[in-house]
C-alpha cells in the first residue's frame, strides 16, 4: 500500500485509535510501550525522534519518565497527528514535544539529530523497510539506539493457533465495532500474519549498519521489542 493511503485509513480512524488499542490488546500496549521506553534507558538532554508516532502514546511515556529528554514525533497522518497534539496540550508537553508530519522514507531532519529512534507498530506499514531502516540510521547519532516495538506470531505452536483465531475472527470483528470501519482491522491482520520473522528483522538490521541487534519476545510473542545501536566510527 502506498504511504499515502496508509495514512489515509489511519486518519479515519484516529479519534478512535487509543480506545481499540486498549480493548484489543486487554491493556498490553501500555505495557509494551512502557518496556520500550525502560530499554531505551534515556538521559536528560538526549534527543529523541519517534516515527510513526500516531496518538503520541511512545512519546506521553518517555515524557513521564524524563521530563528533559527533547523530543520529536512523526507521522504521515495529520488526523493522527491532531489527537497527539491535543493529548500533549492536555499534559502540558506542548513545549518538550514538537510534532512533524512527514514521511518516515524520507525523514526531514539531517544527519546525526538524534540519540535515540523509536518506531512502535510503524515497521510493518512501510512498503520500503530497508529504506525506512536507513533513513533512521542516517538521522541517529553515532553511539544512538533504535527500538522497534512490532507485533509477532508467538513461538509456540500452542499459543500461535488461538492467536491465529483471535486474528482471523474476533481482532477485525472487535476492532470494526470499535473503530466504525472494519478495513483498518483487517489490514492489521493481514499485515501481521505477513510480517516477517523475527530472525530476518534482525538480518535487515544488520545489513542496514546496526550493530549489535537483538530482540526480546513480549506477552508470549504476541508482540516483540527489537533493538539496534549505530556505531561509533
Ligand atoms: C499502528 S500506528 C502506531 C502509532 C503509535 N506509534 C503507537 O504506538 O500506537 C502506525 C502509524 O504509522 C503511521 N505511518 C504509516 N506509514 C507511515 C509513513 N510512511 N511515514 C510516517 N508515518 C507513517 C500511520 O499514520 C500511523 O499513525
Amino acid at each position: 500500500m502506498h504511504p499515502q493511503e496508509v495514512a489515509q485509513m489511519f486518519s479515519q480512524i484516529a479519534r478512535r485509535y487509543d480506545l481499540a488499542n486498549r480493548v484489543l490488546s486487554l491493556n498490553r500496549d501500555r505495557l509494551w510501550r512502557r518496556e520500550l521506553v525502560r530499554q531505551a534507558a534515556p538521559r536528560p538532554s538526549e534527543r529523541l525522534l519517534d516515527v510513526c508516532t500516531g496518538t503520541g502514546d511512545v512519546v506521553l511515556e518517555f515524557a513521564r519518565v524524563c521530563p528533559d529528554l527533547q523530543i520529536v514525533g512523526l507521522d504521515l497522518s495529520e488526523e493522527m497527528l491532531r489527537v497527539a497534539r491535543e493529548k500533549f496540550a492536555r499534559w502540558s508537553l506542548d513545549r518538550q514535544v514538537r510534532l512533524v508530519q512527514g514521511n518516515a522514507l524520507e525523514l526531514p531532519f539531517a544527519d546525526d539529530s538524534f540519540e535515540i529512534a523509536t518506531m512502535a507498530f510503524g515497521l510493518r506499514n512501510l512498503p520500503d523497510r530497508s529504506r525506512g531502516l536507513r533513513e533512521i540510521y542516517r538521522v541517529l547519532s553515532p553511539g544512538g539506539r533504535l527500538l522497534i516495538l512490532e507485533f509477532a506470531l508467538p513461538q509456540s505452536l500452542l499459543v500461535r493457533s488461538f492467536y491465529l483465531l483471535y486474528l482471523r475472527y474476533f481482532l477485525p470483528y472487535v476492532g470494526g465495532l470499535l473503530s466504525g470501519s472494519r478495513t483498518p482491522y483487517e489490514y492489521l491482520r493481514d499485515s501481521i500474519l505477513s510480517f516477517p520473522q523475527r530472525a530476518q528483522i534482525l538480518e535487515e538490521l544488520y545489513a542496514v549498519g546496526f550493530r549489535p541487534v537483538g530482540y526480546r519476545d513480549l506477552s508470549l510473542g504476541i508482540a516483540t521489542l527489537y533493538w539496534g545501536g549505530k556505531v561509533i566510527c
